[in-house]
């Protein structure tokens, strides 16, 4: 099976010197795969270099084919690519209604009713709340709506950086099952996420980064068992 996304040799920062260097690995179709590491290890930057939003001074992001290290943040929802921001995700002033149908915008899907109706279906919460301002919502709340925006294009791949970022481990559990919910739907989902150990109980893939560099990858399954993973950012003992 080849990757849908292959980074290779990423290095990129924002003007001064760089804040990721060297950066390889690859995301398989229709897999869930997670960033981790410390703060300020640079995670969210590869997830913003991916999307056109950083200085890129070498390397290349192949997406289905085509480089996105040479394309505009514009033109990457056309080929298939969303993404959700690690924060102020949704318009405030706007109703859910509106915030879903900004995701439309720049890469209307084919049938938009029907779009509609499926991302309702996967956060049906929402469904009471359309004419409500995103504003008025619980942070778990706002947070389904983000992710709702940007599956309105019909992504091939969703970029989400810490989507369970302040919520209770309760509504974590949901948006983490909404994640495996969104993968059956045929989206790939690359995250970033603090909450490491159950990240990767329903990640197929793991990438550890630490000072902008890789510093481990492997299955969910493998850096959950690796020594070295397990004591640096999983707290200890194994579970
Ligand atoms: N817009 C920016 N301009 C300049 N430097 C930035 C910018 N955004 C981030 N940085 C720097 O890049 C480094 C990595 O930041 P990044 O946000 O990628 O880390 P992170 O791993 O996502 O951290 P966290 O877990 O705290 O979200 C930090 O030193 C940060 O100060
Ligand atoms: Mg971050």
């Amino acid at each position: 099976m080849s990757a849908l996304l292959s980074v290779r040799g990423l290095t990129a920062g924002y003007g001064g010197p760089p804040i990721i260097e060297d950066i390889a690995f690859d995301v398989q179709p229709h897999e869930i795969a997670v960033i981790l590491g410390p703060n300020g290890a640079g995670k969210s930057t590869v997830l913003k270099t991916i999307f056109a939003l950083t200085s890129i001074a070498s390397g290349t992001i192949d997406f289905d084919g085509t480089d996105l290290a040479r394309c505009k943040t514009s033109a990457l929802v056309t080929l298939g690519v969303s993404a959700v921001p690690q924060s102020s995700n949704v318009f405030p002033n706007l109703t859910v209604d509106e915030n879903l149908d900004i995701g439309t915008y720049a890469a209307p899907p084919a049938d938009k009713v029907a779009t509609h109706e499926k991302v309702l279906h996967l956060f049906p919460d929402l469904r009471a709340k359309l004419k409500q301002p995103a504003g008025e919502l619980s942070g778990g709340q706002r947070q389904m709506v983000a992710i709702g925006r940007a599956l309105m294009c019909e992504p091939k791949l969703m970029l989400l950086d810490e989507p369970t970022a302040g919520l209770s481990p309760a509504y974590l559990e949901r948006i983490f099952d909404l994640l495996l919910d969104i993968r059956k739907t045929g989206v790939t989902i690359l995250m970033v996420e603090q909450n490491a150990r159950q990240a990767l109980q329903i990640a197929d893939q793991g990438h550890v980064l630490v000072n902008g560099r890789n510093f481990a990858s492997g299955t969910g399954k493998e850096l959950l068992a690796d020594e070295n993973v397990r004591r640096s950012f999983l707290g200890g003992a194994a579970t």
